[in-house]
């Protein structure tokens, strides 16, 4: 199953339909694959018979496409002997155990555990927005649990996306300068946010609805507006917590659909959090967390 979703090709766009945009940045609106890609999930993951239950570790080299296997050579995220703990009260909450994990370049890898178990934690940790108790954290061969505040705040609005479960869109702006707002923010050069708008929310699906506000979409396609604003400046990295908690699991399909297209177009590795057993079906790695640590 997952050799067939890794090698799903991406399908062409259709003809540009977008008149409010100047030509040199009209670009085809893919909803309709996207969705077509998401009922093609929906029957293969969910429904299809043969789809085994458990997650299939054990790929052979030989099944995987070669950007597959150029891709992940060294690790992008490597966390070593990681605690947490938090003073409440007076006293010591021990949260995280001892975590050891491996992300590769291209992966989808995916954090699963109950309620309270640490896993937005950890992903908080991952991006740099907290530090371990103790530990260390590498990204990209570079020290994450050492470096200061400032430095992380750098790293972070450059190389690293961040998608909450409740999407985290400014209200009165629209789709699309909700995700020029990011390119803004991460200093890209304006000459280019014409583009890279254009290019992120139809890489999405969502071509006709650039110029909607959030209350104006669906929660799907809020949720992938928000995927368009996390890439939108190229991170190496997104980090995604419950992405899909919200959504029906047509929606939710939608979103596993965008994540592995931009995973082969954009050269982004994600790490995300779930609960749902449909959507980790799909990860290339899945750990399970069990009160503050991978079992
Ligand atoms: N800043 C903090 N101060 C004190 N305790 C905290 C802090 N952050 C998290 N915790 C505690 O750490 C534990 C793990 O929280 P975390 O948010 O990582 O869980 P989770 O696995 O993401 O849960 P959920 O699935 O509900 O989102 C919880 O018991 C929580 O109360
Ligand atoms: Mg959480």
């Amino acid at each position: 199953m997952r050799r067939w979703l890794r090698k799903r090709p991406v399908d062409e766009a259709p003809e540009a339909e977008n008149d409010s945009l100047p030509a040199s940045t009209q670009a085809a609106d893919p909803e309709p694959e996207v969705i077509k890609q998401a009922d093609k999930w929906i029957d293969t993951v969910i429904l299809d018979s043969d789809v085994p239950t458990s997650i299939d570790q054990s790929i052979e080299p030989d099944m995987l496409p070669d950007n597959i296997i150029h891709k992940s050579l060294e690790p992008i995220l490597e966390v070593r002997d990681v605690h947490r703990s938090f003073q409440v009260g007076g006293q010591s909450l021990h949260v995280l155990k001892g975590i050891h994990m491996e992300v590769l370049p291209g992966q989808l890898v995916m954090l699963k555990g109950r309620s309270g178990s640490g896993k937005t934690t950890l992903l908080n940790m991952l991006g740099g927005l907290d530090q371990p108790s103790e530990g260390e954290i590498y990204f990209r061969g570079q020290t994450l649990h050492t470096l200061s505040d400032k430095r992380r705040t750098v790293l972070r609005r450059d190389q690293i996306g961040f998608i909450f479960q409740a999407y985290a869109l400014l209200p009165l702006l629209s789709a699309w300068e909700n995700v020029e707002l990011s390119l803004r923010m991460a200093s890209v050069p304006s000459r280019e946010w014409k583009e890279r708008v254009a290019h992120c929310l139809n890489l999405v699906g969502l071509g006709k609805r650039m110029h909607h506000r959030p209350f104006e979409l669906s929660g799907g396609e809020q949720q992938r507006v928000a995927i368009a604003k996390a890439i939108a400046h190229r991170p190496h990295l997104l980090l995604a917590d419950e992405p899909t908690a919200n959504l029906d699991s047509q929606m939710g399909a939608q979103v596993m659909a965008v994540f592995r297209n931009i995973i082969e177009t954009e050269n982004v590795t994600i790490c995300m959090t779930t609960h749902d057993p449909t959507i980790l079906e799909v990860a290339d790695h899945v750990y399970e967390m069990v009160d503050g640590q991978f079992v």
